[in-house]
């Protein structure tokens, strides 16, 4: 039920961490993926060490806060595989760290153009070929954030929201066509964005801190959040349609308490 043999997908965001997990374990299932990122170096990098698994993997350079670049990487997999079957919306930028009364407007139109608009632009432009082919699987990468706040994340936040907002509105709109809109909101994942949230954050506490908010006593991998997104791509989430996955240990179970507060004995 997990197997995407013959499906052909779209992965953004594949040089590092999530992204790269979710192409490598989409590759390890079977399925055909045309990999993109900004960065073109590492970008390429991943995409030979894929092609060694399947040589059906191919790179394409986009900014995905660019409509034509997203576009064009959807068309090229199209031209290339015929058809297309699911896209994975998952490049995103953690700008924040700091109150939002501190925000430039540009960091603002950054974050919302990195994060938010990219995943407007990887639905308008799959959805019309999923419809054509009879059906397809949106996966979109929400965050905990949209789900529990952390102060001076509230831009960041705002652009996770939406994504899970946008999903659900999909998920309605576009369920009669067999297309699926679902999304993964993962807790604290050991990737490049999490080093760099810590590195910037100074207070030289907010690893141990990450750690304490996760009930399950660690902080995940990227691959943990490549398992669901496999799952939702398959047919075994044939029926799973606007849902939000929360891939975090229990965090947003938790009002960011640690673990074991309130459980000392009298
Ligand atoms: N790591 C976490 O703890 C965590 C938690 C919740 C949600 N997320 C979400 O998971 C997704 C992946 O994050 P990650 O931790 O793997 O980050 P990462 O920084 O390790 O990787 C992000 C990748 O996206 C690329 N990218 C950034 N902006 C881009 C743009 N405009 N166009 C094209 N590519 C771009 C980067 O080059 C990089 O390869 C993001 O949507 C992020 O918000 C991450």
């Amino acid at each position: 039920m997990t197997d995407l043999k013959n499906k052909v997908a779209v992965v953004t965001g594949t040089a590092s961490g999530i992204g790269k997990a979710i192409a490598t374990s989409f590759v390890n299932s079977g399925a055909n993926v045309v990999l993109s990122d900004v960065n073109v170096e590492l970008g390429e990098q991943v995409c030979a060490d894929l092609q060694k698994i399947n040589s059906n993997v191919t790179f394409v350079k986009a900014d995905v806060s660019k409509e034509e670049e997203v576009k064009n990487v959807i068309q090229t997999a199209e031209k290339k595989f015929n058809t297309l079957n699911v896209i994975v919306n998952n490049a995103a930028r953690a700008i924040g760290g700091y109150p939002v009364t501190d925000m430039s407007n540009e960091d603002w139109h950054a974050v919302i153009g990195s994060n938010l608009s990219s995943v407007f632009y990887g639905c308008k432009h799959s959805i019309p070929i999923f419809k054509k082919i009879g059906g397809g699987s949106i996966i979109n990468i929400a965050s905990a954030q949209a789900h529990t706040p952390l102060p001076g994340w509230a831009a960041y936040a705002a652009t996770k929201g939406g994504i899970i907002s946008m999903t659900r509105q999909l998920a309605t709109e576009f369920g009669p066509y067999n297309i699926r809109t679902n999304s993964i909101s993962p807790g604290t994942i050991n990737t490049e964005m999490v080093k760099q949230v810590v590195s910037e954050d100074g207070t030289g506490k907010l690893f141990e801190e990450q750690l304490g908010m996760h009930p399950i006593g660690r902080i995940g991998e990227p691959e943990e959040i490549g398992a669901t997104a496999v799952f939702l791509a398959s047919d075994g989430g044939a029926f799973t349609n606007g849902a939000d996955f929360r891939v975090d240990g229990g965090l947003t179970i938790t009002p960011r308490m640690k673990p074991g507060a309130g459980s000392r004995s009298k």
